[in-house]
């Protein structure tokens, strides 16, 4: 779940400093903002001796997006820094919001988190941007967005580089044929029925016609949908939005990375406390403001349905536990009034329900890696952070409750084929390029390719994936 899902690991500030020394070069480098996938020659003659692939499209977790903005007249600058901050010449004014290294230069980390908010709008019941500040999420379709990261960087999670490559190289896929990205606005999410969710609709709309010109361009085979974190959640957006004949002719099936079915405990330390993810010198009280207006935040807070009345948070200071279903309670006494109402109106209904993908479903949940699985808050209250926090089962991330938690929803239906492959000691981010969630990921990729073109072979792979 992206930009929560910092690993522990990662947080030692030497390391940290060295990835932000390494980033800081990247950025500097002149094709820092070039992303567009630059197409080697020989496609023609790899395209006649093509096999005939499922096209696959990747959906990124939260931090694996990468986010542009420009400001305009209407932008209030916060400082002198974010009034003469970036120098940006042509491009049309763009520049990278997301991740930018900037964020670790104090003055800058303002302007940052000014620029990334967003801003709950009760009157259109929506959320939008800060005034003045235009955001975009480019190359949508190609994977390269999806890659700009340095694949040993383990400081962010999200990133796809490894997996794309890995495709590539092992199972033949290429970028633009039969392999695509999904980039989303990860800030935005969805909202329960009867709410509008602008940017949020808008992705999925994209993302459909992406699934349908993949299909078309690819002999009509359905496409595979693989998607990390947040994507996870997304995608069972679409499917559980669009008809039934609509899912068993475009989509083969959904392969889910770490999702985090009912949230995480994790997200309400981020709430309660900010989240720097790892990265040194941040002010965390920033970045919690800014993290708190995210709404897919919201979206990622435990859902009832997973973690019951379990206490999941005490404050000594205010005398109350909070389980799943206090979270209005939570958010006002963590002075987070402002989301209550969002979260009550558009977010709660949304996770209290978990719909059926109606296609068949693979997750790959990372286990045996220390979750937050509560936290105990003392006198001096939340802005103090914990006093003592326990962790559980889970992938570093997301609660194993939460991710193996469609098998109980989902299990009472006999249409809804659902297989959970559990990969001990991978964290939420590592199943992105652990050596083994990669061939696992290989390997449910083949079978459905196997099937679709020898059915010979499909049957006794199929006796052995899917019972
Ligand atoms: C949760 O608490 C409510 C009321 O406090 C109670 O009615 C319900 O049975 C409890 N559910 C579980 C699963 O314990
Ligand atoms: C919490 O309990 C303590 C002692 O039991 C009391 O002194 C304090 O006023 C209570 N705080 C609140 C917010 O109720
Ligand atoms: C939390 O919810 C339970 C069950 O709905 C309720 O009994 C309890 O009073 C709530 N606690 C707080 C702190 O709101
Ligand atoms: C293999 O093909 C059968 C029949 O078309 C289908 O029901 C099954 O889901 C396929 N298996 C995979 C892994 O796609």
């Amino acid at each position: 779940m992206g930009r929560s899902g910092a690993e522990p690991e990662a947080s030692s500030v030497a390391r940290a400093a060295v990835v932000a020394l390494v980033l800081l070069a990247a950025m500097l480098s002149p094709c820092c903002c070039c992303a567009s996938a630059a197409r080697v020659g020989g496609v023609g003659r790899r395209r006649e001796r093509r096999l005939q692939l499922h096209p696959v499209i990747l959906i990124p977790g939260a931090g694996g997006n990468q986010l542009e903005a420009r400001l305009t007249e209407e932008y209030s600058p916060s400082s002198f820094a974010c009034r003469v901050w970036p120098v940006v010449r042509g491009r049309g004014g763009w520049f990278r919001l997301w991740f930018d290294l900037s964020v670790v230069v104090a003055p800058l980390t303002r302007c940052f988190a000014d620029r990334m908010t967003l801003h709950y709008d009760r009157a259109a019941d929506d959320y939008r941007n800060t005034p003045g500040v235009e955001t975009r999420v480019s190359d949508f379709g190609s994977t390269s967005t999806l890659r700009y990261l340095d694949p040993n960087l383990k400081l962010l999670t999200g990133y796809m580089n490894v997996l794309a490559s890995t495709l590539e190289k092992e199972a033949g896929y290429e970028e633009g044929f039969d392999l695509f990205g999904a980039p989303y606005d990860f800030r935005y999410g969805l909202a329960g029925p009867g709410h509008p969710s602008r940017v949020g609709s808008a992705f999925l709309q994209r993302l459909r016609k992406l699934v349908e010109s993949a299909c078309a361009a690819n002999g009509g085979r359905p496409a595979i949908l693989v998607a990390h974190s947040l994507g996870g959640l997304y995608a069972l957006q679409l499917l559980a939005r669009s008809p039934p004949a609509w899912r068993a002719e475009h989509v083969r099936r959904l392969v889910t990375l770490s999702a985090p079915w009912g949230g995480s405990v994790q997200e309400m330390l981020t709430f309660a406390s900010g989240n720097t993810l790892g990265v040194p010198f941040v002010d965390a009280s920033l970045i919690r403001d800014e993290q708190r207006s995210a709404e897919s935040n919201l979206w990622l807070l435990p859902a009832p349905r997973v973690f019951g009345n379990t206490t999941l948070v005490e404050s000594r200071y205010h005398n109350r536990s909070y389980s799943a279903k206090n979270m209005t309670q939570f958010l006002r006494d963590i002075g987070f009034a402002e989301g209550v109402e969002p979260y009550r109106e558009r977010i709660r209904p949304l996770v209290e329900a978990l719909p059926e993908p109606g296609v068949p479903v693979t997750c790959l949940v990372g286990t045996g890696v220390d979750t937050v699985e509560s936290l105990v808050y003392g006198e001096e209250g939340f802005e103090a952070g914990p006093e003592k926090v326990v962790y559980g089962d889970g992938d570093g991330t997301v609660n194993l409750a939460s991710l193996v938690g469609p098998i109980k929803a989902w299990s009472g239906s006999p249409e809804q084929v659902v297989e959970v492959v559990e990969l001990p000691k991978v964290s939420h981010s590592g199943i992105l390029n652990d050596k083994n969630a990669l061939d696992q990921i290989l390997r449910v990729i083949d079978a459905i390719n196997l099937n679709a073109t020898s059915p010979s072979i499909h049957r006794s792979s199929q006796d052995v994936l899917y019972k």
